[in-house]
């Protein structure tokens, strides 16, 4: 058994800043209502027609590949998360593989959420465990621009989200005492559509019915969160699946050196800074400049504080995630 290591990281955002100022301009919201309840100061947009979520991912893939001292064709694998793909059919995985001109190597797409890029790369890890693969390309993107409600009726989601895409690549490592050291995933689909886009789906309403109500105010079109709900699971689940995965390496809070955790909202990341005991030096954050990117703000993060020289050789980095589904997961990683 191999254990699999970061070997190279990489984000792209686009250039387009929007500021809470400008979102008011758009809808009845303002800058401190936001900044209050989600931390948020301003998000990335996407210009129409300047990138989609599969171009971002491959503008992020190209970096840590590159960084990762690999040539493309080394690639063994595709993992893409996102809840935003390009086309309903097929994922975005392909798209990559089309887009980096990688020989035909396998490529899946992950369907969870905020939580994709820990699934993603708790996927990865099994692949390079088990000896099948040796660099595994993992991708998190979002382009949530292009779907949100963003009128006063969607405020409560619009505000949260932005754009943006992550990417890392796994690799083969021969001392099973570095790398990944864990991942430990959960779902509870009691809750699915507390946090949900409903359409386009093939549950109740087939894409027929849509057609025939041809109704502009459907609103099965736009995300739709039970904002409270989410808040009250995500803080206790965040919380146990950290404990999960530092007891299964013999370790406690005491032995994490930096905790990336989803940028779902500062409020909850700040409740489990605290629960943990952690300083601010020990929780990277950014979700005051690019939002919530859900399965992209992960690897957003991780790179980021890599590229500040805030994550050393062996040091202990927990990534956690909690969101739609729902679905919520951990990595522990020596670095
Ligand atoms: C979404 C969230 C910020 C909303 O905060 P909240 O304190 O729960 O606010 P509520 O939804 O109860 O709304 C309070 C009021 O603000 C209003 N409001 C909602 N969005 C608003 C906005 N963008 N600007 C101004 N007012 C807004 C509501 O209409 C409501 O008004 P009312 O009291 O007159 O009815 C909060 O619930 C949250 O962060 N939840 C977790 C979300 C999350 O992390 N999602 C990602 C998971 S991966």
């Amino acid at each position: 058994m191999y254990n699999s290591k970061i070997s190279g990281l990489g984000y792209f955002v686009p250039d387009n800043v929007v500021t809470n100022d400008d979102l008011s301009k758009i809808m009845d919201t303002n800058d401190e209502w936001i900044q209050e309840r989600t931390g948020i100061k301003e998000r990335r947009h996407v210009i129409k027609g300047e990138d989609t979520t599969s171009t971002m991912g491959v503008k992020a893939a190209r970096i840590a590949i590159e960084r990762a001292g690999l040539d493309k064709d080394e690639i063994d694998f595709i993992v893409f998360a996102t809840l935003s793909p390009d086309y309903y059919f097929p994922g975005p995985g392909v798209l990559v593989q089309r887009d980096l001109g990688i020989k035909t190597v396998g490529a899946i797409d992950i369907r969870n959420q905020c939580s994709g890029f820990v699934y993603g790369i708790s996927l990865a890890d099994q692949y390079i465990k088990s000896g099948m693969y040796r660099n595994v390309l993992v991708i998190g993107s979002e382009l949530h621009s292009a779907g949100l409600d963003m009128t006063t009726r969607g405020r409560g989601v619009s505000v949260i989200f932005g754009d943006g895409a992550g990417a890392v690549v796994l690799s083969r490592e021969e001392d099973n005492t570095k790398g990944i050291l864990s991942t430990h995933l959960h779902s509870e689909g009691a809750h699915a559509e507390e946090l949900s886009l409903i359409a386009p789906g093939m549950g109740k309403r087939w894409v027929l019915d849509i057609l025939e109500d041809n109704d502009p105010n459907d609103e099965s079109y736009y995300p739709y969160m039970n904002g409270q709900f989410v808040f009250k699971n995500a803080v206790v689940r965040f919380s146990e699946v950290i404990m999960e995965g530092l007891k299964a390496n013999n370790l406690g809070p005491a032995d994490i050196d930096l905790l990336i955790p989803h940028q779902a909202n500062l409020r909850i990341s700040q409740f489990v800074q605290k629960k943990f005991g952690l300083r601010d030096d020990q929780v990277y954050n950014n979700i005051m400049k690019y939002g919530n990117t859900t399965a992209a703000s992960i690897p957003i993060a991780l790179t980021e504080a890599w590229e500040l020289g805030k994550i050393k050789e062996g040091d202990l980095v927990v990534l956690a995630a909690f969101g739609s589904g729902f679905t919520w997961g951990s990595a522990i990683i020596r670095w």
